[in-house]
């Protein structure tokens, strides 16, 4: 498995990995242009040339980023791919020397393997409610847990 930077002829591919995540709800849909407008901050897994997996790491303030849009696809899932974009991610993440991760998901304890805490959802950044929260079809009742990690 070899981890990467997207270029924009990888958004194809990326979109079919996760249409299957959209469409039950775990992962929030993107448009095209919304993923290229952020490409850079993708991490892509791949295997054999094929994209396995990806996340992005979306900053919202010099200090302030989350990790968002995880997905591995379901042949390659409970091997370690996961934990190793979400890994590079935070090692990005400190590089660039951001203060706070935030993230919001169904799957806890993934993340709190990886060293994450949970956080009260009143305390979550507002823009992150207004730009992502309020297009979610589960909005305004919503189950994922909001995890944070200091840098
Ligand atoms: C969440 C998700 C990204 C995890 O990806 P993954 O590649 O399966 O993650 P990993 O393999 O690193 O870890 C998954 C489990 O396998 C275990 N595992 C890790 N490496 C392993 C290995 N080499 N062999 C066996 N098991 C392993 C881990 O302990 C982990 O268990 P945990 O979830 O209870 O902590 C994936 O399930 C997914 O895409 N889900 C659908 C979309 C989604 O829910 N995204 C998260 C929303 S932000």
């Amino acid at each position: 498995m070899q981890l990467a930077k997207p270029t924009l002829a990888d958004i194809g591919e990326m979109q079919r990995l996760i249409r299957v995540f959209i469409d039950e709800g775990t992962i929030l849909s993107r448009s095209d242009e919304e993923v290229a407008n952020a490409i850079r901050s993708y991490t892509i897994a791949k295997i054999d040339d094929a994209i396995v997996g990806f996340a992005s790491l979306y900053i919202y303030t010099p200090s302030l980023a989350e990790v968002r849009s995880l997905a591995v696809g379901r042949n390659s899932q409970g091997h370690g791919v996961g934990s190793a974009i979400v890994e590079a991610l935070i090692n990005e993440a400190r590089s660039l020397k951001l203060k706070q991760l935030l993230t919001l998901t169904y799957r806890a304890t993934f993340f709190s393997r990886l060293g994450f805490h949970e956080l009260p959802k009143e305390e979550v950044w507002h823009h992150k409610v207004w730009e992502d929260c309020i297009r979610c079809k589960h909005f305004p009742v919503c189950n994922e847990i909001a995890l944070t990690l200091e840098l």
